[in-house]
């Protein structure tokens, strides 16, 4: 008997239910493009090294070219469709246009959804890689350009923006952009998942020093 290659899946985007066939090899970025219209999530490279198709996963960054969509079944999906509240701008998305964040605007949704992530992740206590101290003890480390240039390093821009992203992550970190509560830190860090696409997503961006 032959098995089946393609299911009818249910996907949870952006507070909506979306019933859809795909095939099993179809990943997370192509359910979202080709089947779901919802074109804001960015392909570059389809192999997990540029950061363009990052969304968030139950509120940590995943880059959705390396997930199939089946597997993402039962997680909670945000797109860069979703990260506003109806006219209002996310205060990363303002902070990027406030501060020219962009040039071509082609990486800036996976920009925005990757710092919505950094900036929960900082403001719950996880060090990067070039965190000074990363005892939990030490607390929560300033996010100076140089934290956030780590943090944010999963994503690239071929426009070279780079200066008013740092620039644009800061001023949202400061307006206090993070919304989740404030979440235990636990093994491994952002910076280590930037690569790969998954860090934590817990925090609150009130308890954050930062400092570019
Ligand atoms: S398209 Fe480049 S990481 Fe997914
Ligand atoms: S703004 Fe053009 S690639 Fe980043």
């Amino acid at each position: 008997m032959a098995l089946s290659t393609s299911s009818a899946i249910t996907l949870n985007i952006n507070g909506e239910k979306h019933t859809l066939p795909v095939d099993h090899r179809t990943t997370l970025l192509d359910a979202l493009r080709e089947h779901l219209d919802l074109t804001g999530t960015k392909k570059g490279c389809d192999h997990g090294q540029c950061g363009a198709c990052t969304v968030l996963l139950d509120g940590r960054r995943a880059v959705a070219c390396l997930q199939l969509a089946v597997a993402a079944e039962g997680r909670v999906i945000t797109t860069i469709e979703g990260v506003a509240e109806g006219e209002r701008l996310h205060p990363v998305q303002q902070a990027f246009l406030d501060l020219d964040g962009y040039q071509c605007g082609y990486c800036t949704p996976g920009q925005i959804c990757s710092a919505i992530a950094v900036i929960e992740e900082h403001a719950a206590g996880w060090p990067s890689a070039v965190s000074a101290d990363v005892r939990p003890e030490a607390g929560v480390p300033p996010l100076t350009a140089e934290e956030i240039r780590e943090r944010m390093c999963g994503n690239l821009c071929r426009c070279g923006a780079y200066v008013s992203i740092v620039q644009a992550v800061a001023q949202a970190a400061q307006a206090g952009a993070a919304t989740a509560p404030p979440g235990p830190r636990q093994g491994g860090g952002p910076s280590a998942a930037a690569g790969t696409g998954e860090a934590d997503g817990a925090g609150n961006a009130g308890d954050a020093e930062v400092t570019v």
